[in-house]
């Protein structure tokens, strides 16, 4: 008998999961909470509550993913992600809008934070006062449940954020911590002094170094320091203590419960804290997402995790666990995405080509989300001891990157604006959406066709790149209008809002222009069925396939990236010219005819031109007759 009696007739399809990662869990448990098997046989009564409470049609759900555990790695995902309230207002008005996410062809949803949250104190929603609680003007945890049955209707996944690093100083374990309940305060860090603070200073780096200095805050009301590695409205949880472990599981178990399917899994490597270290990436930060990764599968089988990992690649991947030992299922491809508009900025691929190549070299079963833009500022945490061998050294190049994306640098067209700016370690950080980066914006305003035609051609460049990348393309809500910069986020009446330019590129959707997607030749119709184009030839060719072979090739050409993609008897060489000027591609990929699949054209690949900013996604396949060649493009 083990766990309280949980194993001991025939077992029930929770004990059958149980049993199967019982040992490790408790290991770990015990391991990270060394005497506390009282909290480990709680956590596991409560896992079986909330397989309990799930709702029939989860649990159809997570029967079929569980036989289909690879589900989410087809070529055919395609991700969005969105604030409610920018998009459509509330959870009901993103109901009523399902059918233009099936148009854009996407099928996962990822909702920004919608959970209850001090308006002013809320850093975009990651201050989290309520776990349980919907944000009242974006609806009710039933208008979530009914979302999500008519998504899945319609094959549509759902993503939330768990905000688990921190809670917000309205939450009520921080009111209580602050009331002098000492059962609470041992829920974060509170130190009497500042002392210990000063330790964890030394070797903690800040994350908001301008608006939010430091990694703690003094709290007048009770007269601690509080750990705040955030905004100081975000009081760092402790998950040193096994309460805090339990009690953060429940809420994700519960959030989970209302019909989620991919958590993502908020500023991961910054869960446990450690005297003399970064407080990043630490051992027992694996531990604690190897317990969640396991506590999914014997609950919600159907639920993944997804690791908000922003680090450079050697850091990121470690999250992805063990084949045996598995902690995310998938994980954010940042490196790739700063690197890409590195590209943008210098024209020469050499970095994204290094890049790719890492990636490439990686496990196939390692899902990456790849994107261009999304709700967050781009921090330029690029290979700089790759680059230093041609001479680019970090500050300088952080604000070579910063002034071409504010559109200071000549020949730039971009426009954005620095997040968290730092004279000290002269590390700025680049708000801005894809639009604007891409010189959308400065083309509008000069109402300038040619500059128009330009940037168009650039972001459809990008997101070709984007969707030729193995993994998830998710795309950040407005990009497929090419919604530009809205600068109204400067008189917005709250000051937390005010004072960040990353709502820059948090603007509201632009319905007002959605609709000139179907008018032909509009700059909207260009990008969004550009796009589409995009999305259906990675939806039917074999090539896109998690399962192909990914390789870069050398075009001599230091503006243009050559990637190939191939899977049996196809392939698909694909050209990316991130410079201004018509450029040529130095290949040669033998007598045989391929075809363009983005314009339909077809040609021998010896010495190919490529067009300013252009791209192209050449395919062909074959068949073996008697150890020759037979070409067959479709
Ligand atoms: C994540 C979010 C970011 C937020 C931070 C703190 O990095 O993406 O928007 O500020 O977590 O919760």
């Amino acid at each position: 008998m083990k766990c309280g009696g949980f194993f001991m007739n025939k077992q029930t399809e929770f004990e059958r999961r149980l049993s199967r990662h019982y040992d490790e869990l408790k290991w770990l448990y015990c391991e990270l909470y060394p005497g506390r098997e009282d909290l480990f046989h709680q956590l596991c009564t409560m896992l079986e509550g909330f397989y309990n409470d799930r709702k029939p049609a989860w649990k159809t759900l997570d029967r079929k993913r569980e036989k289909d555990p690879e589900w989410f790695h087809s070529q055919k995902m395609v991700g969005m992600m969105l604030y409610i309230d920018a998009f459509r207002d509330n959870l009901k008005g993103v109901e009523s809008k399902l059918d233009y996410f099936l148009d854009c062809n996407v099928n996962y949803l990822h909702l920004m934070p919608f959970l209850e949250t001090p308006r002013g104190m809320s850093d975009g929603g990651y201050a989290v006062s309520d776990y349980r609680k919907i944000q009242e003007n974006l609806g009710t945890m039933e208008d979530l449940a009914a979302l999500s049955k008519k998504c899945h209707s319609k094959g549509i996944s759902l993503c939330m954020d768990f905000v688990m690093n921190h809670t917000s100083q309205e939450h009520e374990w921080a009111k209580r911590a602050v009331a002098g309940e000492r059962e609470y305060q041992d829920r974060y860090f509170f130190f009497d002094n500042f002392d210990i603070p000063a330790q964890y200073e030394k070797t903690c780096p800040q994350v908001f170094p301008t608006t939010a200095p430091g990694n703690f805050t003094w709290l007048d009301s009770c007269h601690k320091f509080v750990m705040t590695t955030f905004y100081p409205y975000q009081w760092d949880l402790n998950y040193a203590n096994p309460v805090v472990f339990n009690e953060m599981t429940a809420n994700m178990l519960y959030l989970v419960n209302q019909g989620i399917d991919i958590v993502r899994i908020d500023a991961v490597p910054y869960i446990w804290k450690q005297i003399g270290t970064t407080c990043r990436n630490l051992p027992q930060v694996h531990t604690i997402v190897r317990m969640m990764r396991m506590i999914t599968e014997i609950v919600c089988p159907g639920v993944l995790l997804l690791g908000e990992v922003v680090m450079e690649p050697s850091k990121v991947v470690p999250y992805f666990g063990t084949l045996e030992k598995p902690e995310c299922h998938m994980l954010y491809n940042v490196t790739t995405m700063a690197s890409t508009w590195h590209t943008v900025a210098t024209g020469d691929t050499s970095l994204l080509k290094h890049q790719m190549d890492i990636v490439n070299s990686l496990p196939k079963q390692y899902v990456f989300l790849n994107y261009l833009r999304c709700h967050d500022d781009i921090g330029w945490g690029l290979d700089y001891d790759w680059l230093r061998q041609f001479g680019i050294s970090e500050a300088p190049h952080k604000k070579f990157l910063n002034d071409y994306f504010q559109g200071y640098y000549p020949g730039s067209e971009s426009r954005g604006e620095l997040y968290n700016d730092d004279p000290v370690l002269q590390d700025a950080r680049l708000c801005g959406t894809t639009a604007s980066m891409c010189g959308l914006e400065a083309a509008g305003f000069e109402q300038n066709e040619e500059k128009t035609d330009r940037a168009i051609q650039k972001i459809l460049m990008l997101n070709a790149y984007l969707f030729i990348q193995t993994g998830i393309p998710v795309i950040y809500s407005g990009d497929e209008i090419g919604q530009v910069n809205d600068y109204s986020y400067k008189e917005s009446p709250d000051f937390d809002r005010r004072t960040d330019s990353r709502y820059l590129h948090r603007g509201k959707f632009r319905w007002d222009i959605e609709p000139c997607r179907s008018i032909e030749g509009s700059v909207q119709n260009r990008i969004f069925e550009g796009m589409k184009k995009m999305e259906s030839l990675r939806f039917a060719y074999a090539p896109f396939s998690g399962e192909a072979d990914v390789w870069t090739k050398d075009t001599y050409e230091p503006a243009v990236l050559c990637i190939c993609r191939q899977l049996g008897n196809e392939m698909i060489t694909a050209l990316f010219n991130f410079r201004g000027e018509e450029k040529v591609a130095h290949i040669d990929m033998g007598p045989f005819e391929w075809k363009d699949l983005l314009t339909g054209e077809t040609r021998v690949l010896r010495e190919v031109t490529v067009p300013a900013n252009g791209c192209a996604w050449y395919y062909r396949s074959w068949q073996q007759e008697n150890g020759t060649e037979k070409q067959e493009t479709k």
